[in-house]
């Protein structure tokens, strides 16, 4: 297939592209703006044989429909992806989020694409931490910030065109990811680069507060089974039992690095701070067979500390307008 990624320079969609080339024939383009949280650093070493990089706006209406004209299929990560940024400043998540998903549904239907569409477990709000339950495909939507509700907003319309239109399209929600190439203002990697600098990680609240961690790999892994094989018009959660509290994740983070597990700071709480997530992935397992690689938490993160220690020259840039934007909101 000739694959359209959008937000292939972020996080997620980069180590998917990565994933792509090595583990199948598909040739890829990617489609991305370069926010400040995209860079072409992360798509280094491509062979220029199977993968392309158009720079430009999911927003922008005859770019991505000349694009969509070219491609089977289409992937969609690109979002405005950080709930602390979107609790500053809204409007670029409701433009890119919902408004840039509108763009490329649109197009979609126009041409007849095969469509995925990335999303979060964030949709489904937060449980308590002594609740058994975990999310399904069947949780009701309740998500609680500026960044989930535009996620939310943007599953409910890949819905409506898919019942309405018959897009030939398909969901995932995934748990919290870690891994290389994940920018240095979201948790685990700011914490490890602050280690790395000297300087004291810094725990929102009291550090309770749980995720539920899967490697990026994992989830690229999933989304191609997905795209593949997915039923039209399935939601599939993506998941790895990976629970595990801030405070946990910081402690492990502090004693890989050699110092001691309680050197950490407690700054301001994130409002509205959602407590727990936890995803039940049943139905990806068993429809559709996959299951993570990376089993073991801790030796997942173990490998991204190393990752971060070898690649300082790809976190430095934007490490030092992070922190003070952060130090700006007492984080
Ligand atoms: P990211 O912020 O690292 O990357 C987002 C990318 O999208 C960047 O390269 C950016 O330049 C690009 N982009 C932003 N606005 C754009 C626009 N208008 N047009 C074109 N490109 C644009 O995000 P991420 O963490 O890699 O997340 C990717 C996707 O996965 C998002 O949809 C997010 O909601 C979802 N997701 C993330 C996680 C997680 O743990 N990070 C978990 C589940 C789902
Ligand atoms: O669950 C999936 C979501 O995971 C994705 O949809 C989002 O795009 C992604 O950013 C992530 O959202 P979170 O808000 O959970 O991730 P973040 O890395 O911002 O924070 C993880 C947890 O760590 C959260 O409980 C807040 C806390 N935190 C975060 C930072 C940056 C800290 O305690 N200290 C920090 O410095």
């Amino acid at each position: 297939m000739r694959l359209l990624v959008t937000g292939g320079a972020g996080f997620i969609g980069s180590n998917f592209v990565h994933h792509i080339i090595a583990r199948s024939d598909h040739s890829v383009t990617v489609l991305d703006k370069l926010t400040y949280a995209g860079t072409l650093a992360s798509l280094e070493g491509l062979p220029e044989s199977r993968f392309r990089f158009v720079r430009g706006d999911i927003a922008d209406a005859p770019l991505v429909d000349e694009l969509f004209a070219e491609h089977d299929a289409v992937v969609h990560f690109a979002a405005e992806s950080h709930n602390d940024n979107s609790l500053d400043d809204p409007r670029p998540f409701l433009d890119t989020n919902i408004i840039g998903t509108f763009t490329l549904l649109e197009a979609a239907r126009r041409h007849g694409t095969r469509f995925h569409h990335i999303s979060t477990d964030e949709v489904y709000g937060d449980l308590e931490l002594d609740d058994p339950a975990r999310f399904t495909e069947t949780t009701p939507y309740n998500p609680s910030s500026p960044y989930s509700s535009t996620k939310a907003g943007s599953d409910l319309l890949v819905r409506a065109w898919v019942r309405s239109f018959d897009l030939p399209a398909t969901l995932s929600n995934c748990s919290n990811n870690y891994g290389p190439y994940q920018h240095v203002e979201k948790f685990i990697p700011r914490q490890i680069t602050n280690v790395l600098r000297g300087e004291r990680p810094k725990l929102y609240g009291s550090g309770e507060n749980v995720r539920d961690w899967i490697h990026a790999d994992d989830h690229s892994a999933a989304v191609l089974t997905i795209l593949e094989q997915g039923r039209i018009g399935e939601t599939y959660l993506i998941g790895a039992d990976g629970e595990q509290s801030n405070k946990a994740v910081v402690e492990l983070i502090l004693t890989e690095l050699g110092q001691p597990a309680d050197a950490y700071d407690h700054v301001v709480d994130r409002p509205g701070h959602d407590l727990r997530y936890a995803i039940d992935s049943t139905k990806l397992r068993t429809e559709l067979d996959w299951s993570p690689r990376f089993h073991d938490f801790e030796a997942g993160l173990a490998q991204t500390i190393a990752w971060y220690r070898e690649h300082e020259g790809w976190w430095a840039p934007a490490k030092d307008a992070t922190e003070s934007r952060y130090r700006a909101q007492g984080q």
